[in-house]
This record gives structure tokens, C-alpha cells and sequence, in this order.
């Protein structure tokens, strides 16, 4: 039997998926995503996971696609190749909970495109980020020209882009691509303490404001405060009467959900 790519553990009602395919630097090839799928699928049909936290095994989060399942592709395969990844990728974004991206090392073309497609990510001092593709001939194909500039701005997105550079996690931190570094040693349990705290949070509230965030960016302010105010008092029949109440009555929320 084939070994498993993505290691599945649980801490609390917090999922851990770390990407195990060391040989190749964790390279995401076509068995990555059959089983990323999977694990999706019993995320979205199961309700006990209130937050999962993404990291790679060893010296890579994920060094990219799997350049080797690249060679000889046509034009059709390639477009399939691009429109998996972008749908696996947008799934993940999809998801009702928050995910965190721990990155431990190399996230360079589609592992940096995978960070993106999480909604906070959390770097190693020794993390390396970079979109190479350029140096393949080639563009990101998960998305990752995309959300890229919509997470650091165009000016930031086209340095890394267009140069193909690596990039450390103090540079990282400062355009915005990650939003807090850790020595090594820590990156998991510092990821794990934010995702814990994070499932202690009213679950509708949360995936509420992942909508807003995500669908927001996509429109005009006026449209995107509207969806906003139609969102608010939803939350009134639901997370909210007990948040309050809890707050009031100085207890921890016991939330239905
Ligand atoms: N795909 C397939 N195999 C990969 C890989 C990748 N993306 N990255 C690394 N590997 C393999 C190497 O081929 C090597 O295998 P062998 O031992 O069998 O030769 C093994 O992993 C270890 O890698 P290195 O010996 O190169 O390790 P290093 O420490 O010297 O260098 C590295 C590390 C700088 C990350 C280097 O491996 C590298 O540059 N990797 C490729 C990075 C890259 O270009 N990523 C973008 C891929 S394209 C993409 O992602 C497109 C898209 O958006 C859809």
C-alpha cells in the first residue's frame, strides 16, 4: 500500500495536516491532491474540527508543484494540471474554519500558493518563500498570481514574481506575507496555541468574517459594507445571544455549534 503524503493528527478540536513527501521537499504531485481532497471532504461533511493548521515535514513546507510531474505535459494537461491545483486551493480558502499555515521551511511556487490560499500564516525563522516559476519558463498555476498581490500589493507581488527571488521570513513579515515569525523549534506549538485559541471563538462569527473578508476584497466598498450589515444581525440568531450573555455573566460561551 501506498504510504500516505498528508498526516492527519488531531489537539483538540484542532486538525493538524502535515505534508510528508520529504524525497522530493514535500513537492505537491497529482496523489497530494486526491488525498487533500479527501481530507476536505471529511472536513466539510464533519463538524468537530473548528480549526485546522497546515506544515510541512522537515526542511520544506512545500518546495512547489512536482516539476518532475511537469515534464512532457501538452497544453490540455497542463490546463487541468493548473485548474486542479486552483480548485483544491479554493476549496481550502472555502472552508467554514480558519486555517493556519505553518510554515517550517521552503514554500516556494505552489507551496507559496497553498500559504496563500490559508487565511493567516504563521513563518519559521527559517522559512523561505519564492515564486521560481519564471526561472521554469513558466507562471504560478494555483492561483498564486492572484491572491500574491491581492495579500502584498502589486509592487511587492511583481519583485517576487517577476525576479523569481527567494525571500526570508523577516522580508516576509515586512510586505505582509506572513503575519508573525518563530524560531523553528516553535513554529508549531505557537501555530497550534493560535488555532486553539481561535476554536474557543464563536464558529459562525468566524466563518462569517471569512466571507466578508474574501467576498469583500472582490467588490466595491459600498456593495461590500452592505454585505456586511446583511451578515451582522444574522449573527444575532446565532453565535451572538450567547457570546453576550456569556461576557455578561463572566463564563466561557458554551456555543451550539
Ligand atoms: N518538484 C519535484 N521535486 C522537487 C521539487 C519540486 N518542486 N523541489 C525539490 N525537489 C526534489 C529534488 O529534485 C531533489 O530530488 P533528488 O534528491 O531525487 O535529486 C530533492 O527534492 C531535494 O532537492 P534539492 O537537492 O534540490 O535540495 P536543495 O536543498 O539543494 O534545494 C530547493 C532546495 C532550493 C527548494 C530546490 O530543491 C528547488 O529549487 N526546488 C524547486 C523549487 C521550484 O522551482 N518550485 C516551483 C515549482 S513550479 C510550480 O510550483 C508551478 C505551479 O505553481 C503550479
Amino acid at each position: 500500500m501506498e504510504e500516505k503524503i498528508i498526516h492527519e493528527s488531531r489537539e483538540g478540536r484542532v486538525a493538524i495536516w502535515t505534508i510528508s513527501r520529504p524525497k522530493a521537499l514535500n513537492a505537491l504531485n497529482s496523489a497530494f491532491f486526491k488525498e487533500f481532497n479527501e481530507l476536505l471532504d471529511g472536513l466539510e461533511s464533519h463538524q468537530e474540527v473548528a480549526a485546522l493548521v497546515i506544515t510541512g515535514e522537515g526542511k520544506a513546507f512545500v518546495a512547489g508543484a512536482d516539476i518532475a510531474e511537469m515534464q512532457g505535459m501538452g497544453r490540455e494537461e497542463a490546463l487541468a494540471f493548473s485548474r486542479g491545483g486552483q480548485k483544491s486551493f479554493a476549496r481550502l480558502a472555502a472552508l467554514p474554519i480558519p486555517v493556519i499555515a505553518a510554515v517550517n521551511g521552503y514554500a516556494l511556487g505552489g507551496g507559496c500558493e497553498l500559504a496563500l490560499a490559508c487565511d493567516i500564516r504563521m513563518a519559521s525563522n527559517q522559512a523561505i518563500f519564492g515564486m521560481p516559476e519564471a526561472r521554469l519558463g513558466l507562471i504560478p498555476g494555483y492561483g498564486g498570481t492572484q491572491r500574491l498581490p491581492r495579500l502584498v500589493g502589486a509592487g511587492n507581488a511583481l519583485y517576487m514574481l517577476l525576479s523569481g527571488k527567494n525571500i526570508e521570513a523577516g522580508e516576509a513579515l515586512r510586505m505582509g506575507l506572513v503575519q508573525a515569525v518563530y524560531e523553528n523549534e516553535e513554529i508549531l506549538e505557537q501555530s497550534l496555541k493560535l488555532a486553539t485559541g481561535i476554536s474557543k471563538l464563536g464558529p459562525n462569527a468566524l466563518s462569517t468574517i471569512k466571507e466578508l473578508v474574501y467576498k469583500g476584497s472582490e467588490m466595491g466598498l459600498a456593495e461590500a459594507v452592505t454585505l456586511e450589515n446583511k451578515r451582522f444581525p444574522e449573527l444575532f440568531e446565532s453565535d451572538g445571544p450567547e457570546g453576550i450573555q456569556g461576557f455578561l455573566e463572566k463564563r466561557k460561551p458554551q456555543w451550539k455549534s
